[in-house]
């Protein structure tokens, strides 16, 4: 039997997940009555290429899949671009994600890695140690809405390594990409730092085009130390 916490967690989780999916859906909403008719899908790419998540970390993609991450202990929601206090982030995030096209696609027996990177360390001018991998999960089988607990996993790859930007080093980009591909000889990358690449701005990108993984949808948050 789960205990009340953990229920009273999952429910908080998935209400702010509601949240978060309502609160991006009432945007692009709004861009459809402005006359644009944005779809889910292009909103989230819109947010990508605006803060130059699509450039300096991904390829142009059409994101297929919502990627929905909350915090639960701290309550703060993945939004494409808010800001989230470090102490927030402390702890390994809950997940899950949703096919954005037709139920026929998602049906399908796919596999799904998650990864969370920083481009902007040490800073997002002086990207010195670009990219930083924080985490991977992979083996993730599930094509649709399943909760991934906040706790070690079976396929945890390289471990959560939670935020800390240095002190006066301005805002960093904490980017989760989601990985669609084959994942059962993937291996994790040999450092964290440059994600084993030995070059500045190298990391993700490289690593899923190594492994033949495509990238499917993506999600990104702010957060800087109280000292600048
Ligand atoms: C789905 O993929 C898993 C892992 O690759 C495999 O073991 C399983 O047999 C597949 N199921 C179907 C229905 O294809
Ligand atoms: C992922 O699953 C494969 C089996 O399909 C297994 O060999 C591999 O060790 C798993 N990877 C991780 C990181 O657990
Ligand atoms: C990726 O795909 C290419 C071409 O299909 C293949 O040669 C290569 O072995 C694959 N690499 C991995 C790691 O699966």
């Amino acid at each position: 039997m789960p205990s009340i916490t953990s229920i009273a967690a999952i429910t908080g989780f998935l209400w702010t997940s509601l949240t978060a999916t309502a609160a991006i859906a009432a945007y692009s909403g709004q861009q459809a009555l402005l006359g644009t008719g944005y779809s889910l899908s292009s909103t989230i790419r819109d947010a990508l290429i605006a803060n130059d998540v699509i450039g300096d970390v991904l390829d142009d993609f059409e994101p297929t899949y919502s990627l929905d991450i909350s915090y639960p202990k701290s309550h703060e929601t993945v939004l494409l671009g808010n800001d989230i206090a470090v102490k927030a982030v402390s702890k390994r995030p809950v997940f899950t994600f949703h096919s954005l096209t037709s139920p026929s696609i998602s049906a399908k027996n796919l596999t799904f890695t998650l990864a969370l990177t920083d481009p902007d360390a040490k800073s997002r001018d002086k990207p010195i140690w670009s990219e930083m991998c924080h985490w991977i999960v992979t083996n993730l089988t599930t094509p649709e809405p399943a909760l991934h607990l906040s706790k070690a996993q079976p396929g945890e790859l390289e471990e959560y390594l939670p935020p800390s930007p240095p002190p006066k080093t301005g805002s960093h980009r904490y980017v989760f990409v989601l990985l669609e591909g084959d994942a059962s000889n993937l291996e994790a990358p040999s450092d964290r730092k440059h994600w084993g690449y030995g070059k500045v701005r190298h990391g993700v990108r490289d690593w899923a085009g190594e492994n033949n993984l495509t990238v499917v949808g993506a999600n990104f948050f702010f957060a800087q130390n109280k000292k600048q």
